[in-house]
């Protein structure tokens, strides 16, 4: 019986060709135990008493969820206590993380969503948990909001947990998109899906309708463009990480344009650039897609504000281009 490789034994394997990346090793290791604790308490969400609101209001501006709260004491502790990062910066936390005295020899640096799709808690849909990780950059202090002020092609680890009708990690390396699905009876990650590439069709595309209001002509367009002869098919599930996933595997764009809510003529992006829209553009390029703002490709965005947000056109390469080529004309 040919048994499946296990995260750990892909790992090891990994290790062996690349021993110089022995510390992303082991925080994907890290990473995948948090992925296990944050998807059992999202499988008894209702019973755990975690459905809901918390009572508190985050630096987005949102309403805090408990799952979110949750997720995030577990990411920031756990984290921390590994000793592989200087700084960590989280979608909850107003600033970088007080590191309590960790990681001050640490060669990495970790953003991450610790729950994305909040809204979609109690309800009981696909929500996900985002990564991005980063050297260390050594002409800066080790705890400065600047750490994460980097190239999104600099990344040298992103992914995401996809806590779904299975729970999957999906990450890269910068050496392909590699999908490991939880076994809940061995405790085990074991891979499900290696290389993984963007299809070549794009069937569906992937936008909240509701905002057609706020959004620019030229975006209307767009959209109409995508629907009328395009003939693609709408799937919008409002977890970033759930759509990105069904693009990445059947093929789809996914469209959050810049939205002009209070009629400025200024179109503002809501995701978040840091730990949402750059690292799955890492995974994007690596699996043959891509993404943009509109004018940039995601990656080479440098961002000068920790939460700073960004319109996110992400999925399958000729769509982007398309799309980013229609804001040339
Ligand atoms: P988060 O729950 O981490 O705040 O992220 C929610 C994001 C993203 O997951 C999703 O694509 C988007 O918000 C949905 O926004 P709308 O509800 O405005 O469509
Ligand atoms: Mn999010
Ligand atoms: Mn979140």
């Amino acid at each position: 019986m040919a048994l499946i490789p296990t995260l750990t034994q892909y790992l090891l394997e990994h290790l062996a060709k690349h021993p110089q990346q022995r510390d992303l090793a082991l925080i994907m290791s890290d990473l995948s135990a948090i992925g296990k604790y944050i998807s059992r308490e999202t499988n008894r969400a209702g019973i755990a008493g975690v459905r809901g609101a918390a009572d508190a209001i985050n630096v987005q501006g949102e309403q805090v969820q408990k799952l979110d709260v949750f997720a995030n004491e577990l990411c920031k502790d756990y984290l921390r206590r590994t000793g592989h990062f200087c700084a960590l910066a989280s979608e909850e936390e107003d600033t970088v993380v007080d590191m309590e005295g960790y990681g001050s020899s640490a060669r990495y640096m970790i953003a991450f969503d610790p729950l994305d799709g909040s809204s979609n808690i109690d309800a009981n849909v696909s929500i996900g948990t985002i990564f991005s990780v980063h050297h260390k950059r050594d002409d800066i202090a080790a705890v400065a909001e600047e750490q994460f002020f980097q190239n999104g092609h600099d990344q040298v680890l992103a992914g995401y947990l996809l806590y779904g009708s299975s729970t999957v990690l999906v990450f890269s390396f910068g050496d392909g998109v590699h999908e490991f699905t939880l076994d809940q009876g061995l405790g085990e990650f074991l891979l499900s899906n290696e290389r993984i590439r963007i299809p070549e069709a794009c069937p569906y595309y992937s936008t909240n309708e509701g905002n057609t209001p706020f959004i620019s002509q030229k975006d209307r367009q767009f959209i109409e463009y995508v629907k009328m002869e395009k003939k693609m098919t709408t799937r919008y599930i409002g977890s970033l990480v759930a759509d990105f996933h069904r693009n990445l595997v059947k093929g789809g764009i996914f469209l959050y344009p810049g939205l002009d809510k209070d009629g400025t003529g200024i179109y503002k992006g809501k995701l978040r650039l840091n730990y949402e829209a750059k690292p799955l553009a890492f995974l994007a390029e690596q699996a043959g897609g891509g993404a943009t703002d509109g004018a940039r490709d995601i990656l080479d965005i440098v961002p000068d504000k920790l939460h700073q947000r960004t319109a996110l056109i992400i999925g399958n390469k000729d769509m982007v281009e398309e799309y980013r080529m229609r804001d040339q004309v």
